[in-house]
């Protein structure tokens, strides 16, 4: 499917159907239609104002009408669909327009398809790239694991963005990151037995083979030797050897930032010998490498992209199985910097991974490092499936990552790592336990990690609740979001 920038009026336009774009109370609306509007309802036999005055359209926000106009006329459909509030400089309104749009275009079996939406005084170019994820995002189909694929091949073949000729870069851009973000959908939507820490190594290798990155993968010899027992620990009742992937892309040139993002990559969580029990959600826990996939999205996105920052992708990948060779609840294990944890909770694994990953991390001397992470079912409590948690040691990277989060539109809420909850991880044996009280147990997953981290700018994201969507929301599709690789591009960027 092609996506083209033109500027080919919307009263020259011809093809299955066109899309036409409102702000809420628009005189278009609250009057009669005006301009080149008022011409093409002309031209389409007055079907624009009375599908208008049919389904009392107000063009709030993600909204829409579909009708068909005729069978010889110059465009057989329309589509209306709603914008939001003219004032606001958020894009969202536009990536999930397009991403209703799209929907409704493959619904209707268009072959061809025009949309037409006022930008108002925003960047068309930032306009174009919304438009272009949304129509992206919501495309993505993925039959992998049916036999017989219900669903036929997409139908739509062009998609006509009108006036925006000369955007081509902005279509483009918006490819390379969605390109990374399904990436990261789909590694996390593929059940437990297909992806695991071996998979996961190999799509690291195909990753870094086909877009020249530098990759270094350490098997559990090469963990043991640089003393991850915390890392290896978690991974020692699988059947399954772990693999620590570190990917890195460089710029051509001196790089202007050095970054490194760290994922979360436990390729299922049984809970471990604390096993989850009935209701706990166990058989979604494939998602639990959410965070190593958005890690592997971003290196795809950046890799396309070359901006001029080296970035270093890092995860510690394996299972939290049972076995006879499983951890004991209460075993204490020693981490990469030294530091002694005593396991009262099998079941907070994910801190554990990811201790070793940023001690690793830190030496690389990067300026900052973000993780993600499922970390916490807390987090989910307390900021819901929509937003994830933000926790930073400096205030500088955490503006960064609300400006990166504000430009992609997938929300985060900063949290406090609050010293005093550290109180509820202290251990009578040893340096810390894994696991605190319930009560603010995402904070306290916060300060875990903090314990790892000696002085770089380092922030965490636990992206527990939105890496996965229960239904379809806005621009995303249910299943697997691919949360929150655009942020982390848009941060790189800066
Ligand atoms: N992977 C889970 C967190 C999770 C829960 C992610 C629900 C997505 C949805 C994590 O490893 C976990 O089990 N955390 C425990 C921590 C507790 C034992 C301190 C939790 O949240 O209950
Ligand atoms: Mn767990
Ligand atoms: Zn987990």
């Amino acid at each position: 499917m092609d996506i083209r920038v033109t500027n080919i009026s919307s009263l020259e336009w011809t093809g299955d159907a066109i899309a036409l774009g409102f702000f809420e109370g628009t005189e278009d609306l609250t009057g009669d239609l005006t301009g080149d509007l008022a011409q093409l309802d002309t031209k389409l036999a007055g079907t624009i104002a009375e599908l208008i005055a049919e389904v009392e359209f107000k063009g709030k926000a993600g909204s829409t009408a579909v009708t068909r106009v005729g069978s010889s006329t110059p465009i057989r459909k329309v589509i209306l669909v709603g914008l939001g509030k003219a004032d606001s400089d958020k894009l969202d309104s536009y990536r999930t327009a397009g991403a209703a749009i799209a929907r409704i275009g493959k619904r209707q079996k268009c072959k061809t398809l025009a949309i037409h939406l006022p930008w108002g005084d925003r960047n068309p170019a930032l306009v174009t790239q919304a438009i272009t994820e949304g129509i992206l995002l919501a495309l993505h189909q993925d039959h992998r694991f049916k036999s017989d694929s219900e669903d036929k091949p997409l139908t739509l073949t062009t998609i006509d963005l009108l006036g925006l000729a000369g955007q081509e870069a902005a279509v483009e851009f918006a490819q390379k990151i969605i390109s990374g973000v399904t990436f990261a959908k789909e590694l996390v939507a593929a059940p437990a037995n297909a992806v695991t820490p071996v998979t996961m190594a190999e799509a690291a290798q195909n990753l870094a083979s086909e877009y020249g990155l530098a990759l270094e993968i350490l098997d559990r010899a090469d963990c043991e030797k640089l003393g991850m027992g915390a890392f290896l620990g978690v991974s020692q009742a699988s059947a399954i050897p772990p693999k620590f992937v570190h990917l890195t892309y460089k710029p051509e040139g001196t790089p202007r930032r050095k970054l490194a993002i760290v994922g979360k990559g436990v390729t299922f969580d049984s809970g471990g010998l604390n096993i989850k029990g009935a209701g706990s959600g166990i058989e979604t826990m494939k998602m639990d490498m959410g965070g190593a996939a958005a890690t592997f999205g971003a290196a795809k996105a950046i890799a396309q992209i070359k901006p001029d920052v080296e970035v270093h992708f890092v995860s510690a990948i394996c299972e939290n199985m049972i076995s006879s060779t499983a951890m004991h609840p209460g075993d204490i294990l020693t981490a990469s910097n030294g530091k002694t944890i005593e396991v009262n909770n099998t079941d907070a694994e994910g801190r554990l991974t990811l201790a070793d990953a940023l001690v690793f991390t830190e030496k690389l001397g990067v300026e900052a490092i973000v993780d993600l992470a499922t970390l916490t079912g807390a987090c989910v409590v307390a900021l819901g499936n929509d937003i994830g948690g933000m926790w930073s040691s400096t205030d500088t990277l955490a503006t960064e990552i609300t400006k990166a989060s504000a430009e992609s539109g997938e929300k985060f809420w900063r949290m406090p790592l609050e010293e005093k909850y550290f109180d509820g991880l202290k251990s009578d044996i040893a340096d810390m336990k894994n696991a605190g009280p319930r009560g603010g147990g995402a904070i306290t997953g916060a300060m875990f990690l903090k314990q790892f981290v000696k002085d770089t700018p380092w922030a965490h994201l636990d992206i527990a609740g939105p890496v996965w969507a229960d239904k379809e929301n806005g621009w995303n599709n249910s299943g697997a979001t691919g949360y929150p690789v655009r942020t982390l591009v848009h941060w790189v960027l800066g």
